[in-house]
């Protein structure tokens, strides 16, 4: 089987607030999204590459991506998942039903190289998938419905992970769950949930907690410290 990217960024970044979408924020001079793309494609053998553009995007010109020959452009959707689907389809005239699809967010730019090394080999032998994720670090409570809420239980966090991206999963298959999920009307915020929705078990594979989405203007210099630091 073959290995094929897909990056999502098709976003508005309503929750920055910045003046462009997130993905086109500079760090270092550079779009994240570039530095998103270039670290994804250049620590592992993919055979090609689609990103989810929104419709109305006018930045990705100016990108470095732009002009690599390895990228493929598509239209995105309204929620993330329509994204993802748009991608898959329209990656279909070239892909097999048993290629493997990891599909990474655009505001993710600090994917290390080794973590994508160590979910590759961890899952290529695999008939489904999985995807990177984080053991919750945090003491989590269960709140009620009060103003201010009051604390119901604390949540054993032994069996908790954060859900991150690369997630890799057989196209064919990651195709059938987002259609299912889409008919379904069922909200997916990554592809573990629509895979798990149609019945199968993707694998935690754990990932550097540092793999932060740029979310919120402060992670904006968090995301240019951790990217210092490699
Ligand atoms: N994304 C996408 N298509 C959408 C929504 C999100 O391709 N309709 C992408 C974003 O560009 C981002 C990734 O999915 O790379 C993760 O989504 P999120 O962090 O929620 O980004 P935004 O939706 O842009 O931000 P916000 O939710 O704050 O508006
Ligand atoms: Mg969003």
């Amino acid at each position: 089987p073959r290995f094929w990217l897909i990056v999502p960024a098709a976003g508005i970044g309503q929750r920055m607030q910045a003046e462009c979408p997130k993905q086109y924020l500079k760090i270092d001079r550079r779009f994240i999204l570039d530095i998103t793309l270039s670290r994804t494609l250049d620590s592992a053998p993919f055979d090609g590459c689609m990103v989810a553009l929104h419709p109305d995007d006018r930045w990705w010109p100016d990108t470095e991506a732009s002009g690599d020959s390895r990228v493929q452009t598509c239209h995105g959707g309204s929620a993330r998942a329509d994204s993802v689907l748009a991608a898959l389809r329209a990656l279909a005239p070239q892909v097999d039903a048993d290629d493997w699809v990891l599909v990474h967010d655009a505001a993710r730019p600090c994917i290390h190289r080794d973590d994508l090394t160590r979910l590759i080999t961890s899952l290529q032998n695999h008939d489904v998938g999985g995807l990177l994720a984080s053991p919750v670090a945090d003491t989590l409570k269960k709140g009620n419905n009060d103003t201010p809420p009051q604390v119901r239980e604390t949540v054993d966090r032994s069996s908790l992970w954060r859900a991150l991206t690369p997630q890799m999963f057989r196209y064919a298959k990651l195709l059938n769950a987002l259609e299912l999920a889409a008919e379904n009307a069922r909200p997916v915020t990554d592809e573990s949930s629509a895979m798990e929705f149609s019945g199968n078990m993707p694998v935690l594979v754990e990932g550097r907690p540092d793999n932060i989405k740029v979310t919120v203007p402060a992670d904006l210099a968090l995301a240019g410290f951790i990217l210092s630091q490699f």
